[in-house]
């Protein structure tokens, strides 16, 4: 087993909180285990360019001053896909440029994208750890940011209430996940979102305009000052009518992901059509004196995108330590001669980890889960199931009670 002295450290993909836990903390292990670690900067762009770049070793002063607690990564990103790179010797100038540096391996934090790139990497000769990060918590194991992206989105959206009841307004809350629903279900049932439409359930929007018909009014009656809101979390990932993705502009990044955003513009539209269609807008409105011929005779609705706004910022202490953890245990992993594997987490004395194919398949919001939540009224775009839980008890035997 040759000795690993000096390791590369790539951050990838779409920011988000918890980076720069994982660079610190592989950087004080590295000190730790007399590991010299590097910032490889800009993702795998600056893995192809080492041969031109000088490397920011992060030695102890240089780790002290990467603050664990801010979204974001020093290191820097770029969303590249090496085998799409159009030079046929790209894996050689990779390979001469950690050569050059005296890499022995590389630290690589990202998500399902950056995971695949990794492995292959590995398949061509490279030494690399993962470490698992994306806000979409949509690999197979935890993956750092999603806990700081999760409360984000709930306090943004629970903020947007005081003016959507202010106004009186429904509020359609748009976020990123791309095809999956995890941070739009979490965050919409911590910041008592009304609905939850996510990609993993075929959108009913009948079902949608009576529950908010339902909610809205029936928060109008029972308040004193006349006031109301209605708040949908919709995840960025969820289809139209016709059961098509909604992008703004057909754009593409440079990974070869379709840019998605506009579902919430869509849903607005959807249920100002089912509102202009439905005579009974005007009679509440006149009963509790908010109507105003041909100015006010139904509720306004109004989107936002949170966008970039849900990775930025405060990381989550959760994300700051798992982040850390990840760090340090790919240090721990390499040193071993342990690679091409993504880090599960640390646990005491043990250290897990999965091969990274496996850790990068991704994982839909489980529908059972929904169901349970349904149970509170909670509308997620489709007539509420009844759930049926299994009880298991501490020897894990299951039984069924209802
Ligand atoms: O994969 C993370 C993510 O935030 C997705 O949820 C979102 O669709 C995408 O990145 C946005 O990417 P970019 O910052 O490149 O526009």
């Amino acid at each position: 087993m040759s000795e690993i002295k000096r390791i590369g450290i790539i951050t990838s993909g779409g920011d988000c909180g918890g980076l720069n836990a994982v660079i610190r903390g592989a950087a004080r292990m590295g000190i730790n285990h007399n590991i010299e670690t590097f910032i490889i900067p800009n993702g795998f762009t600056g893995l192809y360019n080492l041969n031109m770049l000088e490397l920011a070793k992060i030695d102890l002063n240089r780790a002290d001053r990467i603050h664990s607690g801010v979204a974001g990564s020093e290191a820097g990103h770029s969303r590249v896909k090496i085998s799409k790179i159009k030079d046929p010797d790209k894996y050689e100038i990779i390979k001469k440029g950690l050569e050059k540096h005296n890499l022995d391996a590389i630290i690589i934090a990202g998500g399902d994208d950056t995971g695949s790139v990794m492995v292959d990497l590995i398949n061509h000769g490279i030494k690399c750890v993962h470490v698992p990060k994306t806000m979409d918590l949509d690999l197979q194991t935890y993956s750092v940011g999603s806990d700081s992206t999760i409360n984000r989105i709930s306090k943004f959206t629970d903020d947007l209430r005081t003016t959507g009841l202010t106004h009186n307004r429904a509020l359609v809350v748009e976020v990123f996940g791309r095809y999956a629903g995890h941070t739009a279900f979490r965050g919409g049932i911590a910041a008592d979102a009304d609905c939850i439409l996510v990609p993993e359930i075929e959108v009913d929007y009948d079902v949608v305009y009576e529950h908010f018909k339902k909610t809205y009014i029936n928060r109008l009656l029972t308040s004193d000052t006349k006031s109301s809101t209605y708040i949908i979390v919709v995840a960025e990932g969820v289809k139209n009518k016709e059961g098509k993705h909604l992008v703004d502009e057909e754009t593409i990044d440079s990974f070869g992901h379709k840019r998605l955003n506009g579902i919430s513009s869509y849903i607005r539209k959807q249920i100002e059509t089912y509102m202009k269609q439905d005579p009974e807008w005007e009679r509440i409105f006149k009963n509790e004196g908010l109507y105003i011929e041909d100015l006010y005779t139904y509720p306004e609705i109004r989107e936002v995108q949170l966008g970039h706004l849900v990775r930025s910022g405060q990381t989550s202490a959760y994300d700051v330590t798992f982040g850390k953890q990840g760090g340090g245990a790919a240090i721990l992993l390499l040193k071993n001669g342990i690679y091409g594997v993504t880090v599960v987490g640390v646990k005491g004395n043990d250290i897990s980890y999965i091969p990274t194919e496996e850790a990068i398949i991704q994982k839909y919001v489980d529908l059972d889960e929904i169901t349970f939540y349904e149970s509170f009224g909670i509308c997620f775009g489709r007539k509420n199931e009844y759930y049926n839980p299994n009880f298991i008890n501490h020897e894990g035997k299951i039984h069924r009670y209802m």
